[in-house]
């Protein structure tokens, strides 16, 4: 057992032992998981033409309805989304926690079409979605909504003749990812962005000609401690749990979403739900 391993265990048990005050538990509970930090981020690259200069993508990940989510809240991101004026939204799965216990209601279609993107919105299947036999389901509303769906394909976005790529890949746990199949007839000279649910697979995607990876599914851990980090993140989160990572040579960048629901237990400490705003800027302007 390594040394964060022994330190969390024993964290985990002290905190389980004296219990969380009940400020905290309220804190936790109640209050965080309303918050909403809002993340930007500037991505450059040589590969990006001046013509992508100040193009703007928002990431939003793990809303999780149904689960301590109401749709009143996803109407308020939708609001603050659209304030964001982005050319392109992409959301990087888990829509509902449990697909085959979930109320459907209409309304859900009626916000995520209230999401305006210049360029498209664009997304990938998460576990949860493919869980609990959500494949079909999840798809007609994401597709009603005019959410296009990236399952190991991509999506050539143009502007004033330039292009950069918007790649996806189905879901490492439940579905069958496949890079090879969402390259296909790509130009590896082209900026290319990979949506990916899960943050681990990145390992994966080092020998791709891929640029920056966006992910989400760790949550960030949901509920985090000073000098501690998380305590609990799921498989294939386990190595990249939250914010920027710059891997493979500074070949790829990484960014780790923290999601905007929760799920298994409705608390978050230290780890907001987080929007993510990325500008492009380019190296040639
Ligand atoms: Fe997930």
């Amino acid at each position: 057992m390594n040394r964060r391993v022994f330190l969390k265990n024993t964290l985990g048990s002290l905190m389980a032992f004296i219990g969380i005050s009940g400020g905290t538990y309220y804190y936790s509970r109640n209050i965080e998981t309303t918050l909403l930090k809002i993340t930007e981020e500037t991505i450059s690259s040589p590969k990006i033409n001046s013509a992508f200069n100040n193009f703007k993508i928002i990431q939003f990940s793990d809303t999780h309805i149904g689960f301590h989510y109401s749709l009143e809240q996803l109407q308020e991101l939708a609001n603050k989304i659209n304030l964001q004026n982005p050319d392109i939204i992409v959301f990087t799965g888990d829509l509902v926690d449990e697909p085959n216990h979930y109320n459907w209601d209409s309304r859900l279609t009626t916000i995520l079409q209230s999401m305006k993107a210049n360029h498209g919105k664009y997304w990938i299947y998460g576990n949860h979605d493919h869980g609990g036999y959500g494949t079909d389901i999840v798809h007609d509303v994401m597709e009603k909504s005019h959410f296009h769906l990236l399952q190991n394909n991509h999506v050539s976005i143009e502007q004033d003749g330039s292009t950069i790529v918007i790649a996806g890949v189905d879901d490492v746990m439940l579905g069958k990812p496949d890079l090879d199949a969402t390259l296909q007839h790509t130009d590896p000279n082209l900026f290319t962005i990979l949506l990916a649910h899960e943050p681990d697979f990145v390992e994966k995607t080092f020998s791709y000609p891929i640029d920056v990876q966006l992910s989400g599914h760790s949550h960030g851990g949901q509920v985090r401690f000073p000098f501690i980090g998380d305590l609990y993140t799921p498989a294939y989160a386990e190595k990249y749990v939250q914010g920027k990572y710059i891997l493979n040579d500074e070949k790829l960048s990484l960014y780790v979403n923290s999601g905007i629901g929760t799920t298994r237990l409705p608390y978050r400490f230290l780890c907001k739900p987080e929007l993510h705003v990325y500008t492009l800027k380019s190296q040639m302007s």
